[in-house]
Order: structure tokens, then C-alpha cells, then sequence
């Protein structure tokens, strides 16, 4: 595992890097250790089509949280048939079913907290425990809790049996409109939503359209002051620097 010393020598230089060379490095580093986590938004397309396009088979995973639209999970078959690779589901323990009995029915209408941790951030931790390096599509531009995303970030997994993990975010300088221009020129599937007003897509209870003077994830947790699911915020950051 890298040093907090070695992940801050590599931030700078990863600020001016392209995200073909960036995820260059991780497979050379980390191989099949490291893996990228999509919920099939622009940013996660737009890094599955430079993985495959420079042979870098990277294991991709996503967290079906049994509450998604249909259209991601119909989005999720078009992907894996455009770039010819699986795409791990990752569920929780509980079906939504079983969460309704055990917490009672609809439990993201009065803890959207607690039922995130459940169908994201323990399964998201499941995972981790097998890996060295998660590769996520966060970028700066998506809202002020991210403005200070690194390129490449450690965090502290498992503090007592030593554990880091890295975080990798070769997409955190690109804005939307690069994005969307990348998505459309390599003619890559993605979500209808977004065409129907939909700027950021998660679980459709907590899903909402936005308007485009709105920050991008406006549209998300509504009537709550719940900004994040969790699954970036779980882990404690071990190098504060920022570039
Ligand atoms: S979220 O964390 O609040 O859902 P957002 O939808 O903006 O955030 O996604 C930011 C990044 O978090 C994605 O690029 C992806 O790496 C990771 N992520 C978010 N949702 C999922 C998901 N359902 N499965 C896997 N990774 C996800
Ligand atoms: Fe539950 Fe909503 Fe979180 Fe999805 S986004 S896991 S439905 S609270």
C-alpha cells in the first residue's frame, strides 16, 4: 500500500495528467486490485469507454440498491453489451422487502441515513475489504461538498488490522460539458433520464428532476439536508493536503 508521503508526491503531477494516464498507473500498480465503482452517470461512462478503449480491464461494480429506475437497471444490460464486460452488482444483506418488514415500509421517507447505509455503504464496505484502490467517478464541479475532491486521495479502511485503501478520481477536473460531448461522439448508452431533466440519477425515491442554474445534485434527498449517500464520507482521509 502507498504511503501518505507517496499518494502527495503523486497528486500534483496527477492535476495535469490525462485520465487515459492516470488509470494507466493504477492498472499498472494495483492490476485487478483495483476497481471502478459506477452508478452508469456521464463521468463512470465516460472512464469504463478509457479503460476498454486502452485495455485496461479494471473489474467494475455497481451498488444495486433494488430501488433503482428502471431505466439504469435497463441501462446497466446496454452498457454491458456495448463494452462486452460484466458489471458486478453489489445488493445488501436485506431485500427491500425484508428492510420494509424489519425497519417498516419506505424506511428512505424517515431515515434516507440509516436505509444508505444499508443498501450502499455496508455492501460498498464489503467490497472495499478486497481491494486496494476504488476508482469513482467524483468530480469538483458536481457540488460545493466536492470542490476539494483530489485526484488521488488515502483513507484510513480498517484501523485496527491497518488497512488503507486508495481512492482514485481521474475524473474530478472535467466538466459536465466535456462529459457529455465524450458521451455523445463515442455514441456510448447512457441513461434516458437525463434527457427528461434529470441532472444527477440515484435511487428513484430520492431522485428528483433539477433546473440547470441549480447545483447538479439538487435533485437528490429533497426536503432533507442529507447532501451525500454516505458512501464518500465513511472512511477517514489520511492526507489532507489539497492541490
Ligand atoms: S452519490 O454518491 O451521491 O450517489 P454520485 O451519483 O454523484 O454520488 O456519484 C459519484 C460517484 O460515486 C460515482 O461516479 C461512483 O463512483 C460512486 N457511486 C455513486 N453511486 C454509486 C453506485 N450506485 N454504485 C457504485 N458507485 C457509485
Ligand atoms: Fe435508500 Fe434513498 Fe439512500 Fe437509495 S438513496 S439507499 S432509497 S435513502
Amino acid at each position: 500500500m502507498l504511503t501518505v508521503s507517496e499518494v502527495k508526491s503523486l497528486a500534483e503531477p496527477f492535476n495535469n495528467q490525462t485520465t487515459e494516464e492516470i488509470l494507466g498507473w493504477a492498472w499498472k500498480c494495483f492490476g485487478t486490485r483495483a476497481a471502478i465503482g459506477t452508478s452508469f452517470q456521464g463521468a463512470g461512462l465516460v472512464m469504463m469507454h478509457i479503460a476498454k478503449q486502452n485495455n485496461l480491464p479494471f473489474p467494475v461494480f455497481t451498488l444495486d440498491t433494488g430501488l433503482l429506475f428502471p431505466e439504469t437497471v435497463e441501462l446497466k444490460k446496454r452498457l454491458e453489451d456495448f463494452f462486452g464486460f460484466v458489471i458486478e452488482p453489489l445488493v445488501a444483506d436485506l431485500t427491500v422487502e425484508q428492510q420494509n418488514d424489519a425497519q417498516g415500509p419506505e424506511l428512505w421517507k424517515r431515515e434516507p441515513d440509516l436505509c444508505c447505509t444499508m443498501r450502499k455503504v455496508f455492501p460498498l464496505r464489503n467490497k472495499l475489504s478486497d481491494l486496494d484502490c476504488w476508482i469513482t467517478g467524483l468530480r469538483r464541479q458536481q457540488s460545493d461538498t466536492r470542490s476539494d475532491v483530489g485526484i488521488i486521495e488515502l483513507y484510513s479502511f480498517d484501523e485496527a488490522a491497518g488497512k488503507d485503501i486508495v481512492k482514485l478520481n481521474p475524473m474530478a477536473n472535467w466538466a459536465r460539458e466535456d462529459i457529455w460531448k465524450y458521451i455523445h461522439e463515442n455514441k456510448i448508452p447512457y441513461n434516458p433520464l437525463h434527457d427528461q431533466g434529470y441532472r444527477s440519477i440515484g435511487c428513484a425515491p430520492c431522485t428528483q428532476k433539477s433546473g440547470s442554474g441549480e447545483d447538479e445534485r439538487a435533485g437528490r434527498w429533497i426536503g432533507f439536508k442529507k447532501v451525500e449517500c454516505g458512501i464518500h464520507t465513511f472512511m477517514s482521509k489520511k492526507n489532507d493536503f489539497q492541490i
